[in-house]
């Protein structure tokens, strides 16, 4: 059941938080109703973004890579914490999601758009051609296949740096990790895959790590070394 704010399992608790900390404004409203009318209902929620947005604050992060950009709802929460001087590279890989997402950047308020390149193509490529250009980034976000996310975590080691912020979005996938049958769309490769991430990034001599427990499952870890 949706409400009238298009959302779906809400509370009364999660209502007054979202209410009160994490309201969307016009555009964050109907890049989700785009996903919603596109029938790909994958954003991340609000309080996810408005949480990221605070962890982009606190550890006064500038460059930011996003492995997975659909129509840029969780793009427009970060670029929104990031100084005027910080940059986010969003990788997407279907060429129509890109083309929206930038019509969504073009929207934003005070040239925000600038700070956002959007680059067309798929991850597990485009992520070595960041490491031969040897760019390094505050934090990176995960957000794409999900059979890909332990190559993604590989590209951590040279994409990010030290004491740098890593969040994982889908971490539960769909309740696969920790359930023993496998849900209709969920393939055995990226139950084990998502298994795999999970475990590695719990390791404690790698990483300050937590996963929270949300709809979908969010991973936060800082690079110890
Ligand atoms: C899917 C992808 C996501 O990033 C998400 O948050 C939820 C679902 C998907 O591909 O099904
Ligand atoms: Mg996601």
């Amino acid at each position: 059941m949706r409400n009238n704010d298009n959302f779906l399992n809400t509370s009364k608790s999660l209502t007054y938080i979202r209410n009160l900390y994490a309201n969307e404004d016009i555009l964050l409203k109907n890049v989700r109703n785009q996903c919603l009318l596109n029938d790909r209902p994958i954003t991340i929620n609000p309080e996810e973004g408005k949480l990221i947005q605070t962890l982009i604050k606190l550890g006064n992060i500038k460059n930011i890579l996003e492995i997975g950009t659909l129509y840029g709802y969780s793009t427009i929460w970060f670029v929104r914490g990031i100084e005027n001087n910080g940059k986010i590279i969003t990788i997407e890989k279907e060429p129509e999601n890109a083309k929206i997402a930038r019509e969504n950047f073009n929207k934003l308020e005070n040239n925000l758009s600038n700070n956002i390149e959007i680059i067309n193509g798929d991850a597990n490529e485009e992520l070595e051609k960041l490491v031969q250009k040897q760019l390094v980034f505050d934090m990176i976000f995960i957000d794409a296949d999900k059979s890909s996310y332990p190559n993604y975590l590989n590209f951590t080691d040279k994409l990010l740096k030290k004491y740098g912020l890593i969040v994982a979005d889908n971490t539960f996938l769909s309740g696969a990790v920790y359930n023993d049958y496998l849900a209709d769309r969920i393939r055995f490769k990226a139950q084990k895959n998502m298994r795999l991430f999970n475990k590695m990034l719990a390791d404690k001599t790698k990483y300050q790590s937590i996963m929270l427990n949300t709809d979908e499952g969010l991973n936060i870890a800082i690079k110890l070394i």
